[in-house]
């Protein structure tokens, strides 16, 4: 691994792997490939050692571009993250979802199969394509965790293009032997996340004192993982994953919804405490749900855990005082990545109606 093209590394889980890769990889050269949607922040990425580090702003859908790219930088490493990734988003508008998922992954993949078929012979390369818990569907309680041969059953927008992505990958490794991998991971949280998610999203308001809108009654349950967890776990397939496999990750716990806005709650009463809207959790209100609003994610992790000795290593109420301590020091990052036409655009769009 030489050359890695990071894609989507200007969002919140790539830039934040670009950051653990340098630190702990003196001998890469990185380049950050990102179209900067709504979603792509390059103030996530300030303060980066530019010597081994370059951004180069580019669509994964424009072969001609990737081409170049993958011609004058010898790319040897692909780290997949470009997507849309908001749930939300895919129910209004799920086409950009299907072109940017699925065709997106599909040029990419192309590319990388061509350049790695004329070039870089004799030397190790890799596809790796990062993924979600959620094209596996939904569980109940009581159902057992996805583990790596769950059936899939996407069942939003978001989740189906993410599956057939991860079936293109596939295919790419059983028909033309492609090096790739895949992981499957739970919800992330942490630094840098864009706030239009649940976490930051209920940060900046509570802090602003604005209602906390928590969808129908909050009992859904997600798999929380520190987002830094995430990007150890993805350089540990990446340096010793075998080729053609898929590693599921998360961060074996399953608060529902609502425990975690009043955990944030808990922590800012604590963290301002002379804020005027203490106690925070007064600001929840229980708003309209999401069609189709999957009730529980859970994740099997003991492939990666045995194969690869990957474990997470922060628990959910430490890491969420992480982050919240970060949203509180980092209000120009937040201003910036909020005060824009788009972002109040989607508040907008997507809560004055429930
Ligand atoms: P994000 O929305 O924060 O960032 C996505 C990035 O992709 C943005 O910087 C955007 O500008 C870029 N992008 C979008 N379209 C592009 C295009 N056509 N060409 C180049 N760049 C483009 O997403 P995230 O939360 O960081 O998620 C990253 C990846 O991880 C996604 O593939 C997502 O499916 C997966 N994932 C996310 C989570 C999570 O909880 N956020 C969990 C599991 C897996
Ligand atoms: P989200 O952060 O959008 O991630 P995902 O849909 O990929 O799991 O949502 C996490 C959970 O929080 C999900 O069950 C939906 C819920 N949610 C709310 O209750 N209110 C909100 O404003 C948002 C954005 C999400």
């Amino acid at each position: 691994m030489k050359n890695i093209v990071v894609t989507g590394g200007a969002g919140f889980i790539g830039s934040n792997f670009i950051r653990y890769l340098l630190k702990i990889n003196n001998d890469v050269k990185v380049y950050n490939l990102d179209i900067l949607t709504y979603a792509g922040h390059l103030e996530s990425l300030e303060g980066l050692d530019t010597g081994r580090y370059e951004f180069v702003r580019g669509d994964i859908n424009d072969r001609n571009f990737l081409e170049k790219l993958f011609f004058e930088k010898q790319i040897d490493t692909v780290v997949h993250f470009a997507a849309e990734s908001h749930v939300d988003r895919s129910i209004q508008d799920p086409g950009q979802f299907v072109q940017t998922n699925i065709l997106g992954t599909y040029n990419l993949l192309e590319t990388a199969r061509q350049y790695w078929a004329k070039n870089l012979a004799n030397m190790p390369k890799r596809f790796h394509h990062v993924s979600t818990d959620e094209v596996f569907g939904m569980l109940n309680h009581g159902d057992a965790a996805f583990h790596e041969k769950t059936p899939y059953a996407p069942n939003s927008p978001y989740a189906a293009s993410k599956a057939s992505s991860d079936h293109l990958v596939r295919s790419y490794f059983h028909t033309f032997k492609m090096p790739v991998t895949i992981s499957n991971c739970s919800n992330n949280y942490g630094p840098y996340q864009f706030p239009e998610k649940l976490i930051p999203l209920m940060i900046l308001n509570a802090v602003k004192g604005l209602h906390l809108p928590v969808y129908g009654d909050g009992q859904q349950i997600r798999d929380w993982l520190y987002v830094e967890d995430h990007c150890q776990a993805i350089y540990m397939i990446l340096t010793s994953g075998v080729i053609g496999e898929t590693y599921n990750v998360g961060g074996n716990n399953q608060p529902p919804n609502i425990d975690i806005v009043k955990m944030i709650c808990k922590i800012l009463d604590e963290k301002l405490p002379s804020s005027p809207y203490i106690p925070h959790e007064k600001l929840i209100h229980f708003v309209q749900d999401r069609p189709g609003h999957d009730f529980r994610y859970d994740i099997d992790i003991s492939k990666i855990r045995r194969e690869l000795g990957w474990i997470p290593t922060h628990e959910l109420e430490q890491g969420l005082i992480k982050t919240v301590e970060w949203y509180l020091s980092n209000s120009n990052w937040l201003n910036s990545v909020t005060g824009t036409d788009s972002f109040q655009d989607w508040i907008s769009i997507n809560y004055s109606k429930r």
